[in-house]
């Protein structure tokens, strides 16, 4: 499936000599929620921000859909809708016209039977001429992505979507989410969330000082999650494993000194216990031994710990 955004060699240094990207290379697929997960500072809003127009990029090419951000500036935008990381929204406004505001905008034709089917979809039916002042920042933020709908893009940028709000108020966030790309839109989020990128996403890009540096199917990332290291410093250095312990995931590490269990919590793999029982019966003894659980936290950590 042809890809909807493709991102090619994007640069960005900004004015005060801060290099916010390094050619960063990324393809979103049609239809997927895709999250950009990072740290603060890595580069994830001057990422959708180039994408959107809203920031310059120094080097590098976008396209939408097909069309040039830059020669094709208007038909590239249309395509688009943005949530913003920061909570601006017209205040003494009405929420439907709000949305009405933001349709024309963009150039399309009044549509009320269009935007009351986004107030109904948005939880905003009962506060639609409610001034988005007097509105909760949970509602804000649903006014705001009402905003960045109205003109029907095919693509939904949120940044941040879920930054200091609340668990329950997140929960309903992802799930208005999923309604969205179930209807066809194509959702990019930006989180600095581990758990947000874990239960939203398709696929997760990791981002760290402005570079990408994974791009993976959430479900191989889970995958890896379930695994677990059990880690062995040997007595006495082994130069191969023992036959005798074949049935085992086994590697050996730092010359022969280390030996690696790999084994999955919920495969109906042989146990912790079962290895050390049989590493006794071979004669392997160890000093120590150490075991780590490879969550995406500690893929996330490790990754940004290597990149620095
Ligand atoms: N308008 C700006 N002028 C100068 N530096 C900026 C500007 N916006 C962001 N930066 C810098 O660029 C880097 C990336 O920022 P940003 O894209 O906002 O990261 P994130 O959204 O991942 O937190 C940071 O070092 C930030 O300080
Ligand atoms: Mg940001």
């Amino acid at each position: 499936m042809p890809s909807i955004i493709s991102i090619s060699g994007v640069s960005k240094t900004y004015a005060t000599g801060v290099p916010a990207l390094k050619r960063v290379d990324l393809e979103i697929r049609r239809g997927e929620i895709f999250a950009l997960l990072g740290p603060n500072g890595a580069g994830k809003t001057t990422l959708i921000s180039i994408v959107c127009g809203i920031v310059n990029r120094s080097t590098g090419t976008v396209t939408v859909d097909g069309h040039d951000i830059s020669r094709d500036y208007r038909a590239a935008r249309s395509l688009i809708g943005l949530v913003p990381q920061e909570l601006t929204v017209e205040s003494f406004e009405t929420v439907r016209s709000v949305m009405n505001y933001s349709r024309g905008l963009f150039g399309k034709k009044a549509d009320p039977v269009f935007i009351d089917k986004l107030l109904k979809d948005l939880s905003l039916w009962e506060k639609r001429d409610a001034k988005v002042i007097t509105l909760s920042g949970g509602m804000k933020r649903r006014v705001l992505i009402g905003k960045a709908l109205a003109h029907e893009p095919k693509i939904l940028f949120l940044d941040e979507p879920t930054a200091g709000v609340d668990v329950e108020l997140r929960k309903d966030m992802w799930a208005l989410v999923r309604r969205l790309r179930d209807s066809g839109v194509t959702i990019i989020l930006t989180t600095h969330y581990i758990e947000e990128a874990e239960e939203m996403a398709d696929r997760v890009g990791v981002i760290d000082k402005g570079e990408i540096i994974l791009v993976e199917e959430k479900a191989e990332l889970m995958r890896k999650l379930g695994r677990k290291l059990l880690k062995l410093e040997l007595r006495s250095p082994l130069s191969a494993i023992p036959p005798e312990l074949a049935r085992y995931q086994l590697d050996l590490a730092d010359g022969g000194g280390t030996l690696i269990y790999t084994y999955d919590n919920q495969a109906e793999r042989p146990g912790v216990a079962t290895l050390l029982r049989d590493l006794e019966a071979a004669g392997i003894a160890f000093r120590d031994l150490d075991t780590q659980a490879s969550s995406l936290e500690e893929i996330f950590v490790s990754l940004v710990r290597k990149a620095s």
